[in-house]
């Protein structure tokens, strides 16, 4: 199973990068896939240590894909990193082995310390919405836009019925990054 998660990481230099990834949560182990290129993976290559932010403030997700990764953060417990102030949660992780891959290599991590913040208050069309638009954002450069646009108008179902003012702003950012895309790319990839 994949959890929509966001890891935050350090450089050797200290400092902090934020990205959302999708995380493997095996039987004793956590699995990160970043594909390559990829500061998450050398800053993980680099200090064996990272962090999962299980986040439902989906402006996380979306702002690391339009450029705000300015969120505020706090000292991880136990080892050297830092979390999201607004994480529900959070696992510290230490790198236990990795295998290579030209495109996609696998961090297996041992989990070294847990911790809750804040309830789960259930889950919400809206922030499904964002996070598969966040996806979609990402990926810009390799799908047809009439795709695109077709899986917008499905997710904008969700997501005005159900969003919330938080939802609206990182919905809104996506948004404004697709346009800016199609006005670079107006027949989007291929030309289809
Ligand atoms: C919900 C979500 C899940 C993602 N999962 C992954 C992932 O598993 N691996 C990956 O390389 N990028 C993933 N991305 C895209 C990265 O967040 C983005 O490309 C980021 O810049 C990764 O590169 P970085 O480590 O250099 O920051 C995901 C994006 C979103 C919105």
């Amino acid at each position: 199973m994949i959890r929509e998660t966001v890891v935050t990481s350090l450089s050797p230099e200290n400092t902090v990068h934020i990205a959302p990834m999708g995380i493997h949560l095996l039987k004793d182990e956590v699995l990160v896939m970043p594909f390559r290129p990829s500061l998450t993976l050398d800053n993980i290559l680099a200090t064996r240590h990272a962090v999962i932010n299980y986040c439902d403030d989906v402006r996380v997700f979306a702002g690391c894909l339009t450029g705000r990764r300015d969120w505020p953060l706090v000292d991880a417990e136990q080892v050297p990193g830092r979390r999201l102030a607004g994480t529900l949660a959070h696992a510290e992780l230490e790198l236990a082995r990795f295998e290579d891959d030209q495109t996609r290599p696998r961090l297996y991590c041992r989990v070294v310390h847990e911790a809750s913040h804040a309830p789960f208050r259930g889950f919400n069309r809206a922030q499904f919405s964002v996070l598969e638009a966040a996806i979609l954002v990402s990926r810009l450069h390799m799908l047809p836009r009439s795709k695109i646009e077709a899986e917008l108008d499905y997710l904008r179902i969700g997501l005005d019925k159900t969003a919330g003012p938080s939802e609206r702003e990182a919905w809104n950012w996506l948004m404004e990054k697709v346009e800016a895309f199609w006005r670079e790319h107006p027949q989007g990839m291929n030309g289809q």
